[in-house]
């Protein structure tokens, strides 16, 4: 009986997690999605179209898409700006280590892995600067590590 009752308790507790890990999503004029994509040439981020020049680009009418490298110990570009009421897919990557992409004061917040590209998608909303930080331990100069997020 135990048996059945731990069962259901660790099935239960993986639901949970699982269920976390998709909802976590809303923030104060941020939302978001996030998974892992592609990953970086061989040739490494300055043979690579998206990453050799960090930017935000304008791929539609309020659709944007922003290009990051984190590197020890900051972000490029930085400011990152943003146009307000659009909806900006951020392309993440490292130079070095793991580091963190977190905009402070919402839920847009993932690793960043070197050699990996992960993603967020956001809805901007009205104007405003939030700070950008990495929450993964990475180095000497990880506490100074931290960027902005223009929405103007
Ligand atoms: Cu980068 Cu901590």
């Amino acid at each position: 009986n135990y048996e059945k009752i731990w069962l259901a308790a660790s099935v239960l507790l993986i639901l949970l997690l699982l269920g976390s890990v998709t909802y976590g999503a809303v923030g104060p004029g941020v939302a978001m999605v996030s998974d892992s994509e592609q990953a970086i040439d061989a040739g490494g981020l300055d043979d690579d179209d998206r990453f050799s020049e960090p930017r935000v680009e304008q791929v539609g009418e309020n659709e944007y898409e922003a290009y990051v490298v984190a590197y020890q110990f900051g972000f490029q570009p930085d400011p990152i700006v943003v146009p307000e009421n659009s909806t900006v897919t951020f392309y993440v990557t490292s130079r070095d280590v793991i580091h963190g992409f977190e905009v402070a004061g919402t839920n847009a917040n993932t690793m960043v892995v070197p050699g990996e590209v992960s993603k967020i998608t956001v809805e901007t909303d009205d104007r405003q600067e939030y700070g950008l930080i990495c929450n993964e331990y990475c180095g000497a100069g990880h506490h100074v590590m931290e960027g902005k997020v223009n929405v103007v």
